[in-house]
């Protein structure tokens, strides 16, 4: 690719503005003659730091908005930022691109490879990115983000000799090796007992303290209370809105609103 024109290249970083901005976004299937509109109407600004809930019934768009956010996926319309970069018109190498630069996946299934041990299942991500990285720093990398789900010292088992919880884990670092702008979560307890469901939370509830900015689907309504922004989808559709309530207060507490509030 040309990196003169790139447009990875030409991100202006910020740190007030938003990583993700959804405006209006839509998402309508169709598949044999029906119509399903999975999305419709949605505005979303994710910023950094945000620990985000995404919950709601099966099928209500919940997967599809995070591979939307994800650039799994295209809206099919409305208008979609990554670090103020417009996703719309960018080739398929331009979002892999974007994608592997700033986002990283953690699934409901943990995805791991039974045959590679756990330093290489968290390694391998990185041997696929553009830039290229000496050994010594995947080695860095690949301990750093083992350190931070506690999972260093089982880093020369295989993934099937690890609990599910611990199996997580380490889809969880194979996720922060890569140093994403956001990781994109999708019911990452949906396959643990509570016990292991538990033990996950408090990991990206740290690191999220820690600065990750992290976005997770959940049908736990416990769990989607751990976020500190929460938004709920019914039919493709924003019903409720903790970043409207925040909207509103802000508002309220604007110099225009406090005047007009004097004047009455
Ligand atoms: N590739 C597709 N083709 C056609 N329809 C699809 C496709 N993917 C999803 N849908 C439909 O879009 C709607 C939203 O699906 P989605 O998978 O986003 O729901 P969800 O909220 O993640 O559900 P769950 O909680 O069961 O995982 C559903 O009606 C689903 O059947
Ligand atoms: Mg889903």
């Amino acid at each position: 690719m040309n990196t003169t024109t790139s447009p990875v290249k030409a991100v202006k970083k910020s740190k007030q503005e938003p990583i993700i901005s959804l405006k209006n976004v839509a998402k309508t299937y169709h598949s044999s003659n029906i119509e399903i509109k999975a999305l419709s109407d949605i505005n979303l600004d994710i910023m950094p730091g945000d620990y985000l809930s995404i919950s709601g019934p099966s099928g209500c768009g919940k997967s599809t908005l995070l591979s939307l956010l994800g650039l799994l996926d295209s809206p099919t319309n409305g208008e979609y930022f990554i670090q103020n970069v417009d996703t719309h018109n960018l080739s398929m190498d331009q979002q892999a691109e974007l994608r592997n630069l700033h986002i990283g996946f953690v699934f409901q299934s943990f995805n791991l490879i039974d045959e590679l041990s756990i330093f290489d299942n968290v390694a391998l991500p990185l041997t696929y990115r553009e830039e290229t990285l000496t050994q010594s720093e995947i080695e860095q990398r690949v301990t750093q983000a083992l350190a931070q789900v506690e999972m260093e010292h089982r880093k020369s088992h295989k993934p099937n000799q690890l609990s599910g919880g611990q199996q997580q884990r380490v889809a969880i670092a194979r996720a922060l090796a890569g140093q994403p702008s956001i990781l994109l979560v999708d019911e990452p307890t949906g396959n643990l007992d509570s016990k292991n469901g538990d033990a996950v939370m408090d990991i990206l509830n740290n690191l999220n303290k820690q600065g990750t900015t992290i976005c997770m689907v959940t049908h736990d309504v416990r769990y989607a209370g751990h976020a500190s922004k929460q938004i709920h989808l019914l039919d493709g559709k924003v019903i409720e809105s903790s970043l409207a309530q925040e909207d509103m207060m802000n508002n309220a507490n604007s110099p225009i609103n406090q005047s007009a509030q004097a004047a009455v």
